[in-house]
């Protein structure tokens, strides 16, 4: 198991608190893993493959793993009621986890099914965990909610209609979720990735970050106190957005 060379060393990352990650078992969240637990901070890792928990747990003793189907949203709540009461120092959420299906409205292979998982795992899963956690964030001094979108919940790109739907909803509901706890002591965090060598993006696109920046670029933002981060070339998406439009909509549309 390797993880290119990063500068969150212990002393820096020490204000951040014991963190949950979802999707730890594979690209950006695998590499967020690594890197905390490298750099002292403890990690709640969530996936389903257990062969990788199993590897994330041997690599430090600082990652504690919890095997968990995120589309199975009627266990959410018991499960951070779990991880709460093992792990009472858990002051970090980052909703990681998520898949993208090239999912066409008008093929035969899209049903109900397929739409509703990818509906469930990207942004259901995310605001049920938020919302089993929070009471829990609320006590603290300092914790945070981190959700992990992407450019396509900026525009849409034409073969994954659904998963540019859950990404923009993703956004949204930080914002909201950000307005909720404008009082209180919990942070509330968007990182818009870019095009990330993962297995999510196997096969398509060139130019893309390496999972070991995009999460260094991540923990970098949650140390300087950033409440919008954005990874890589993701930086250039408001300025697209504002100035133009039109380019930004042909760029993404092709993914
Ligand atoms: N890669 C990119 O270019 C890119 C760009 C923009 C945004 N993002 C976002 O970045 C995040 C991480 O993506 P990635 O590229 O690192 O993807 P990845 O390598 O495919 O990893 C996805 C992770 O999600 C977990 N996951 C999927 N379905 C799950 C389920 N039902 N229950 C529990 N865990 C589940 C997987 O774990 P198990 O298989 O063990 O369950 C895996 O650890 C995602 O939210 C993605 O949308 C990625």
């Amino acid at each position: 198991m390797s993880t290119q060379a990063s500068d969150q060393t212990p002393g820096r990352c020490a204000r951040l608190p014991c963190t949950i990650v979802t999707g730890a078992t594979s690209g950006i969240g695998r590499e967020l893993t690594l890197q905390l637990a490298g750099a002292g901070v403890p990690v709640i890792a969530i996936g389903r493959n257990r062969d990788a928990l199993r590897a994330l747990a041997a690599h430090s003793a600082l990652v504690t793993t919890y095997a968990a189907d995120l589309a199975e949203i009627d266990t959410l709540p018991a499960l951070i009621a779990r991880i709460v009461s093992d792990h009472p120092e858990v002051g970090c959420l980052i909703n990681n986890a998520g898949i993208q299906s090239d999912l066409r409205l008008d093929d035969a292979s899209c049903d109900a099914a397929r739409i509703r998982h990818e509906v469930d795992v990207n942004l259901v899963a995310p605001m049920v965990l938020t919302h089993a956690l929070l009471p829990h964030l609320q006590a603290r001094r300092t914790s945070w909610i981190v959700n992990v979108t992407s450019g396509l919940g900026y525009a849409p790109k034409r073969t994954a209609a659904v998963y540019s739907a859950t990404k923009a909803g993703l956004r949204l509901f930080t914002q909201a979720l950000r307005v909720q706890m404008e009082a209180a002591t919990v942070r509330v965090v968007e990182v818009v990735m870019p095009l990330v060598d993962t297995p999510m993006t196997a096969g398509r696109g060139s130019g893309k970050l390496s999972a070991a920046r995009a999460a260094e670029q991540l923990i970098e933002g949650l140390l300087a106190a950033r409440r919008d981060i954005r990874v890589g070339k993701a930086r250039w998406l408001p300025w697209l957005q504002r100035w133009a439009p039109g380019v930004l909509a042909r760029i993404l549309q092709r993914g």
